[in-house]
């Protein structure tokens, strides 16, 4: 019997890389390939690489760099570059690194084995189309094999909404959504391979119109698959919240008490210059309704500091906005000029002056998720539970509001579901008791 060959993929950026990475070593497993944890015994490796910031896209280079010295020792051994980066750059990786055998972009990955063949039989291959073709439908089923309790799916890829500062309508392409009944068959498969949680993706997952009710009509779909127990999506663009998606936070069970809804900034000078065609004031009134329909909602957000031209008076409307909503979590950035985009052309801010404001957003940030987090002390939640904490008999899950839970009882297992009572509040994570007769 042949030896399979070896797979390395490395996966930097969003969620939805994690889901290609995982559709791309399914590809590759059709060709014989299995997946390893190492470059050093690979016959393979593949950088699925993310082009938002310039400190992402630069990570490739110094990647690649480190294999020359595996390359030159193994010849045969092939590299390949997918994700944003090679749709952004692919040309000139094939140009800066002779090393690179392969460039696929995020649409045409299923063409994957077939320039894997192009490489092996010497010749460099690149893969940059937007197909109009779906990719989906000419990848290989999903194998079998029992996998854990959660799992990404992704429903919608691409993004019309051109953000002035944001790679991605150019990475990903326009706005497309896979159809419901695709969605629903690829759900239960993965249910009946152990999985209890999907999170739904999608660059602007809730632009999602796969499903004549849009998203909400999805979401209370798949709370129809017997075994799913729970559903959440991510992530959403406030213009793209609408009416059933907010009623759907208030009463369909299985979808989760954690929405990630990005503003970005609280100044509507900014928000403008942005392109996120919304002002402060509606996010907050959005923020009012989906508390009205979920008084337990946990928000999560995305901001970034040091656009071109933020005053300190814009600044201070952005974290006057953190103040106002309360996050349970939050993702900051300062701002990274991004080639071909309509903000890298404005007038610069100050690096050091962006440093300070970053500093000055994440204490806040935190201290609002620590406070939010302690006040859980006390409460009774649900946690599934997905791997071994670090001490014996412990098992680590995550709540309905995506805090990491710890808990101590010989019996439970992975996958398991069991109401718990939160004893304790830790830097990052949560401490509960299984209550007695539940779960
Ligand atoms: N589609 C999602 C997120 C896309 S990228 C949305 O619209 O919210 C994830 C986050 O990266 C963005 O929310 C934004 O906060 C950040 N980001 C995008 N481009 C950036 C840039 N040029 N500089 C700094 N942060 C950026
Ligand atoms: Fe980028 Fe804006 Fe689209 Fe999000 S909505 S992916 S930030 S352009
Ligand atoms: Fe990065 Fe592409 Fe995702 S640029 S954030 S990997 S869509």
């Amino acid at each position: 019997m042949t030896q399979p060959k070896k797979l390395f993929i490395k996966t930097y950026g969003c969620q939805m890389n994690v889901y290609d990475s995982e559709r791309m070593a399914e590809a590759m497993g059709g060709q014989g390939y299995v997946t390893t944890d190492s470059p050093d015994d690979a016959d393979m490796i593949l950088l699925n690489t993310c082009h938002i910031r310039e400190k992402a896209a630069e990570k490739v280079y110094s990647e690649l760099g480190r294999y020359k010295g595996l390359k030159t020792a193994k010849p045969d051994l092939k590299i390949g570059v997918a994700g944003c980066v090679a749709q952004a750059e692919g040309e000139e990786i094939m140009r800066r690194q002779p090393m690179v055998d392969l460039v696929v972009g995020p649409q045409s990955y299923h063409r994957l084995p077939d320039l894997t063949a192009k490489a092996i039989a010497g010749e460099r291959a690149l893969d940059t189309d937007f197909p109009e073709e779906d990719k989906f439908e000419h990848l290989k089923a999903r194998p079998k094999a029992a996998r854990g309790p959660t799992a990404f799916l992704t429903v919608q890829e691409g993004c019309d909404k051109f953000c002035a500062f944001c790679v991605v309508p150019y990475t990903r392409g326009a706005e497309v959504s896979r159809p419901a009944n695709r969605v629903m068959t690829e759900a239960r498969d993965l249910v009946e391979r152990g999985v209890r949680e999907i999170t739904l993706l999608g660059q602007n997952v809730n632009a999602y119109h796969g499903h004549d009710g849009g998203l909400a009509g999805l979401i209370r779909e798949l709370a129809t698959i017997d075994g799913l127990e729970r559903i959440r999506f991510t992530t959403s663009h406030p213009n793209d919240m609408d009416d059933a998606l907010i009623a759907a936070h208030g009463d369909c069970d299985k979808l989760m008490p954690y929405l990630h809804l990005p503003v970005q900034a609280g100044s509507d000078k900014i928000l403008k210059r942005m392109n996120r065609s919304h002002t402060a004031e509606q996010y907050l009134k959005l923020i009012e309704r989906l508390r009205a329909a979920r008084p337990d909602l946990h928000l999560s957000g995305d901001f970034i500091v040091g656009f071109p031209e933020e005053t300190e008076a814009d600044f201070q409307d952005t974290l006057a906005l953190i103040e106002a909503v309360k996050y349970g979590s939050a993702f900051s950035f300062k701002y990274s000029e991004r080639p071909g985009t309509p903000a890298a052309e404005r007038p610069q801010m100050d690096e050091a002056e962006k440093d300070d404001r970053l500093q000055r957003l994440q204490a806040l940030l935190t201290r609002q998720q620590r406070e939010l987090q302690d006040a859980m002390v006390g409460r009774e939640v649900t946690v599934l539970f997905e791997k071994p904490g670090r001490m014996p008999g412990q098992m680590v899950g995550k709540s309905e509001y995506l805090h990491a839970v710890h808990v101590s009882g010989a019996s439970l297992a992975r996958g398991d579901l069991a109401k718990v009572r939160i004893v304790s509040s830790g830097p990052n994570s949560l401490k509960g008791e299984l209550i007695p007769g539940e779960g």
